[in-house]
């Protein structure tokens, strides 16, 4: 009896557990199953997520290759340009050379036409109302302002607003030079250092001989007792102030009257550096302005920024010197105008030049109310502007060529 209830019991137990199993087994199934369809819809996604990223990718490619190919037609209509503006500036140049103007003309002849125009009115004025018209109208200006009173210290309270025109008048000698004439007195001799490194000065009696002249065979010439270094001489009240490098740089004071040396010193600046980054033959800048000399300098241990001091023209005496806040790096050269300095920088490509910083020794001015003024693109690079006090413009060379740009001029107190 026992045995059957054992029996009847397992294979109850067994019915049981089949079912039980076979419930399980089917549960499994349409688990799996409905895993494998999210697996297959997954498949299926991520198939058309990659194919919709490779559409993506290649559009992309398509647009950078245009991009490119705008760039390229860009970039060669811009080289044309520029060959084509090249070509125009050589001609004008050209044109320029075969008509050499004497400096002053432009305004001599605004003047006359202005006395014409003013002739005309007062002709008109005395046709019409029938009695003489008063001479020396109020606004008319007299000839005398022709040239600007200079070394007033009421004209000195100007700063540079922009360059105002250029002229190239000639190219003479290698890439690298200087050219000057004394702002002091009225000597009209233009003098003409060829090369950062030589000893021979050439003279020439006046502008109009320089810019003709055709070769430097016949030209006066002063041979300095020793050679100078750089582009940072200066002529003014009648000596040659120049740089000459022996064991430490000197400043040599020579009378160009009677070719003598009156004066030589060292100044009291040690671990000079090239002051201009651009023009690495300069170690000191000798410069005139309206207040007298400068020279503008770099020590190693100021490495990074350009100094400048008074420079006493009687005895080269340093009367006072000061660390400016204007960058070495990228500079071409710098000017004293008004006891202010300016500091004009280029790229290593030559581009246009500009000022881009100024310091002003009595500290009225600051570099950030001054608008970066901006020379016409030329040649290269600048290796020397020496601005003359006297007649308001600066002498460049421009990798060989010798320009003028002259400047204007507003008062300090517009900036503000
Ligand atoms: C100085 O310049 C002349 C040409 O103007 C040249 O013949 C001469 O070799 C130069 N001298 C030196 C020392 O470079
Ligand atoms: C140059 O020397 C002569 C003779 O000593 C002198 O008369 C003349 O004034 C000097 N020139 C200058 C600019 O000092």
């Amino acid at each position: 009896m026992a045995g059957i209830v054992a029996c009847v019991l397992l294979s109850v137990v067994t019915v049981v557990n089949s079912q039980v199993q076979t419930a399980f087994l089917e549960y499994m199934q349409t688990r799996m199953g409905s895993l494998e369809e999210r697996i297959a819809q997954w498949h299926d996604h991520s198939n058309r997520y990659s194919s919709e990223l490779r559409d993506f990718k290649n559009q992309v490619l398509k647009m950078l290759e245009n991009i490119e190919k705008e760039r390229d037609t860009v970039r060669n209509e811009m080289e044309n340009t520029n060959v084509r503006l090249d070509r125009l500036e050589r001609e004008v140049d050209y044109l320029e050379t075969q008509n050499p103007e004497p400096p002053c003309v432009d305004i001599d002849t605004k003047l006359t036409e202005l006395h014409q125009q003013k002739k005309k009115k007062k002709e008109k004025y005395e046709k019409l109302t029938g009695c003489p018209k008063a001479e020396l109208a109020e606004n008319e200006e007299p000839d005398v302002q022709l040239s600007p009173p200079v070394n007033r210290k009421s004209y000195c309270s100007d700063t540079i607003s922009q360059v105002n025109a250029m002229k190239i008048l000639k190219r003479f000698g290698s890439n690298a030079g200087l050219w000057t004439k004394d702002p002091i007195g009225n000597s009209e001799k233009v003098y003409v250092f060829d090369g950062a490194g030589n000893d021979t000065v050439f003279v020439f009696s006046r502008m109009k001989e320089f810019t003709l002249s055709s070769s430097t065979r016949k030209v006066p010439r002063i041979k300095l007792p020793y050679p100078w270094i750089g582009t940072g001489h200066i002529v003014y009240g009648g000596n040659l102030f120049y740089i000459r490098q022996d064991e430490e740089f000197q400043v040599i004071k020579f009378n160009l009257t009677t070719k003598t040396i009156v004066d030589s010193a060292v100044l009291p600046i040690e671990q000079q550096v090239p002051v201009y980054g651009l023009s690495k033959f300069n170690y000191i800048d000798i410069v005139a302005d309206e207040e007298g000399l400068w020279v503008i300098y770099a020590t190693k241990e100021n490495e990074k920024n350009i100094c400048l001091a008074k420079l006493d023209p009687g005895n080269l005496g340093i009367e006072q010197m000061w660390d400016t806040p204007c960058p070495i790096e990228n500079a071409e050269s710098a000017f004293v105008v008004c006891g202010t300095l300016y500091v004009v920088y280029n790229t290593k490509l030559p581009s246009r030049s500009r000022i881009q910083c100024v310091f002003d020794v009595s500290g009225t001015i600051s570099s950030e109310h001054v608008p970066i003024v901006y020379f016409p693109k030329r040649y290269g690079s600048h290796s020397s502007m020496k601005y003359n006090p006297k007649e308001k413009q600066i002498y460049a060379w421009d990798d060989g060529y010798q320009i003028l740009y002259k400047l204007n001029m507003k008062p300090r107190d517009e900036l503000y």
